[in-house]
């Protein structure tokens, strides 16, 4: 049986850029963090679960001036739809931590004048190249035709002052500690890349800019920010309270783990573990890197209009066949490919047929003929199944764990077909199916909560590993609703998702992630003027909620007296390119309904909101 121990386990995932909504890679980490974080909870452990938001930079400078937001306003708006997300999916973290939060700014200011005093900060020049969407420096050797490797988009040139990070330092302690902890880095499979390119050399990191300002201005020379990854690797840190070197801190640190995407494991594996060496504290025992999601074979990209976001993603069969569908389809490490019809296949196939139909059958004939205990059941013995799922769980293998979890479920849909209560009215082979079905619950809750409390309800046992070891208590059972309905597919999104836009122009439709695409908010006008040029037209100067009010044109000046548009809320499209319309620029446009100018009627909320409210 698994032993119940009081040790610590902390888990992180990166933390998310909050430049768009959340997708199916935030989704990805943050429910594996979420299934280990569970499953250490039900071995009493004492668990830590850290996610966030990465806030500053330059691509959130730059997304944000896109957006005509301040930095911070714009990031603000981003955040319930993470913290959202992530409560739809069942996702139970310890702390959220945004990288604008005071103690983690304070933080990164005292890491920076810790790792300055040991002499691993320098002043110097840098002069190289820096893509913004990776936030990463590149050299010549790494260019393809003078772009990013990874964006294929042109690359920028940059020749500014900068302090610099020894990381060249490092290396022969970096390869050690490769060569020692073969598991450091995990899967093995990707270690091999890492320590090749430490083994080439490594190159000191250049960790500030002066060209930009949203970020954590240096200590030791104000007119330098902090580079972005500095900044936010830090966060497994500062997410703990290391600014107080609380009994949390030390509680918790180091790491269990810091689950990432492939993409980012350089600067978990080299320049996370560099600054932890120069800081003296101890490193992280597990840096696991997965891979990553294709949908229906392709790449995702907003330019394919194939990226799922949560919304889609649970709303295609549920939150736990999601949850599933991820951590069986492929194994965690390996890249996978995500479609509507493999998700609905194994919801049919597996969630529906083979648990739902157990949980179903058994509970139908034990509220009918009840249950008698016996002593132990050689038949559907559940402990290999237990054991053989604590290994995989706990060696990150949850494909196999899931596996694992079926074939026993193949196990007692076999033994109730053989046994056939529902002729013999036997209760003890229902006694014995029951007890199967709580191990197979307790087992599948981390993957699955909801699904796994409402087996647990019906079946009157707790989702602990001390009721795993026990048999069930002979109660009354009642019959349990279907817990997967069968899916048909039918819907749009995934006929050959490769051409979307052809199929959805057919129909003159527009593809979710166009129409998520439009800021629609609440505005206040506070002016109106006429227009000089245009005698249909007015001016109207416009709250939404920014800084300054906007300059927007309504063909309004027919239907509307100046006096019945002042100080009245309206309906605008807040990131429209602006346009001159005879000579002024508008900024935006008013939502109205109508066929012509003088029957038109604007657009307003039913109540008094916020100007600058976002229409959802
Ligand atoms: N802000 C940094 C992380 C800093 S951690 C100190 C960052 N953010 S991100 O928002 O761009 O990406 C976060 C994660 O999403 C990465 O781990 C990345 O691998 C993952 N994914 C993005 N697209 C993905 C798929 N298509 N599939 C799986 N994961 C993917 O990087």
């Amino acid at each position: 049986m698994v032993k119940i121990n009081k040790r610590k386990f902390y888990v992180t995932t990166p933390i998310y850029y909050p430049n768009d909504i959340p997708h199916i890679g935030h989704a990805y980490t943050t429910i594996a963090a979420d299934i280990l974080a569970r499953w250490y909870k039900l071995k009493e452990y004492d668990l830590f679960f850290l996610t966030g938001t990465d806030e500053h930079g330059k691509k959130m400078e730059q997304t944000a001036e896109k957006a005509k937001r301040k930095p911070k306003t714009f990031v603000d708006g981003l955040i319930p739809e993470f913290k959202n997300a992530w409560q739809k999916l069942n996702v139970k973290y310890d702390r959220f931590i945004r990288t604008t939060d005071s103690d983690h700014e304070q933080v990164v200011q005292v890491i920076l004048s810790e790792v300055h005093k040991n002499g691993d900060i320098y002043e110097g020049y840098y002069e190289g190249y820096y893509c913004t969407a990776c936030e990463a420096y590149y050299t010549e050797k790494d260019l393809i035709k003078d772009c990013c490797p990874i964006h294929k988009t042109k690359i920028e040139k940059l020749k500014e002052e900068s302090y610099f990070f020894k990381l060249s330092k490092y290396q022969k302690i970096l390869l050690d500690l490769y060569e020692k902890n073969p598991d450091f880095i995990s899967p093995r499979y990707r270690s091999n890349e890492i320590i090749n390119r430490v083994k080439e050399g490594l190159q000191d990191l250049s960790i500030s800019r002066t060209s930009f300002s949203w970020g954590i201005p240096l200590p030791f020379d104000k007119k330098h920010v902090c580079y972005v990854w500095f900044d936010a690797l830090i966060n497994y840190l500062s997410g703990i309270g290391y600014l107080e070197k609380s009994k949390q801190f030390k509680k918790y640190w180091p790491a269990d783990v810091h689950l990432v995407g492939k993409d980012i494991l350089w600067f978990h594996a080299v320049i996370w573990p560099a600054i932890l060496l120069s800081l003296k504290l101890p490193l992280p025992r597990k840096i696991f890197a997965h891979g990553w999601w294709t949908i229906n074979g392709e790449k995702m990209s907003k330019t394919s209009g194939n990226v799922i976001n949560i919304e889609k993603l649970i709303s295609f069969a549920g939150v736990d066949s999601a949850r599933y569908f991820l951590f069986r389809e492929t194994p965690f490490g390996n890249d996978g490919d995500f479609s509507e019809s493999a998700l609905i296949k194994r919801h049919n196939t597996e969630l529906a047929d083979k648990l739902g139909n157990l949980v179903t059958r058994v509970s139908t004939l034990a509220e009918k003929y009840g249950l008698e205990k016996i002593k132990s059941s050689k038949s559907l013995d559940s402990s290999k199944t237990i054991n053989k799922t604590v290994k995989y769980i706990e060696n990150y293998e949850f494909d196999k764990a899931l596996n694992e979890i079926f074939a026993f479920i193949d196990k007692c849909n076999e033994y109730i077909q053989d046994k056939k209560p529902w002729e013999s009215h036997d209760k003890k082979v229902i006694y014995e199916l029951s007890n199967g079905i709580k191990s197979i619950s307790i087992l599948l809750s981390p993957f699955m909560p909801e699904t796994a409390d409402k087996i647990a309800k019906n079946f009157n046992f707790e989702i602990s590993l001390k009721s795993l070891g026990t048999s069930l208590q002979v109660v009354k059972i009642k019959k349990s609703d279907i817990l997967f309905k069968k899916m048909e597919e039918t819907t749009t999104v995934n006929k050959k998702q490769s051409s979307p836009h052809a199929q959805a122009k057919q129909e003159n439709k527009i593809p979710y992630e166009d129409f998520v695409k439009l800021d629609l908010r609440v505005g206040k006008i506070i002016k109106v003027e006429d227009h000089p040029q245009a005698d249909k037209l007015y001016v109207l100067t416009v709250d939404l909620g920014e800084e300054k009010p906007r300059t927007i044109i309504a063909g309004l000046r027919l239907k509307y007296k100046k006096e019945d548009l002042n100080g009245k809320l309206g309906i605008f499209v807040a990131n429209l390119e602006p346009a001159k319309l005879r000579g002024i620029e508008s900024d935006g446009m008013i939502l109205a309904a109508g066929d012509n100018y003088d029957s038109i009627v604007i657009l307003k909320p039913e109540k008094e909101v916020k100007p600058g409210s976002k229409i959802r």
